[in-house]
């Protein structure tokens, strides 16, 4: 198995998920092939807790790293875990439209680019939906708008 997956896979052994009983493993591989792991932490105040992959990106940073090839994430679950929208945003920042190879503990894992998990969100497309929402808004204003079964432009599935 790619040494990259494995580390993620020992890094989550080290998981510290008292609360949610989830334990995720990252691994990220710097541009001298130096691999830089984490694990996730919680904390009882959840909005605390940091996931495994922005623990080994701020470790690799905090170590000097900046430039990197790879990140892991390894998870025990079926459908492969991706990272979080929090994590998305910190990996963009540092890593740019890296590989991202996910894995579980079966040893199955998929290989995308950071770039794919973005997909679907566009500046266009939030343009178009706030026009339709205050067209909406200016032909009938206030009760449907917020009523529940309005589905918004927005909503996964939706407009
Ligand atoms: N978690 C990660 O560490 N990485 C992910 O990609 C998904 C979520 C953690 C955060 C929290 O400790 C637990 O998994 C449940 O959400």
């Amino acid at each position: 198995m790619d040494a990259l997956l494995e580390a993620a896979l020992a890094a989550r052994k080290h998981a510290h998920a008292p609360f949610s009983g989830f334990q995720v493993g990252a691994a990220l591989e710097d541009d001298s092939g130096r691999i830089h792991t984490g694990c996730n932490v919680e904390n009882a105040t959840y909005g605390l807790t940091i996931c495994a992959e922005r623990v080994a990106v701020f470790k690799a940073i905090s170590e000097g790293a900046r430039k990197f090839r790879r990140v892991a994430v390894a998870a025990d679950t079926g459908a492969l875990t991706p990272p979080c929208g929090a994590c998305r945003q910190i990996l963009w920042e540092f890593c740019g439209d890296i590989e991202v190879l996910l894995v579980n503990l079966e040893g199955r894992s998929e290989s995308l680019r950071l770039k794919d998990l973005f997909r679907g969100h566009s500046m266009l497309r939030s343009l178009v939906s706030l026009l339709l929402l205050a067209v909406a808004a200016w032909a009938e204003p206030a009760d449907w708008i917020w009523s529940a079964r309005y589905v918004s432009p927005w909503t996964p599935g939706g407009g």
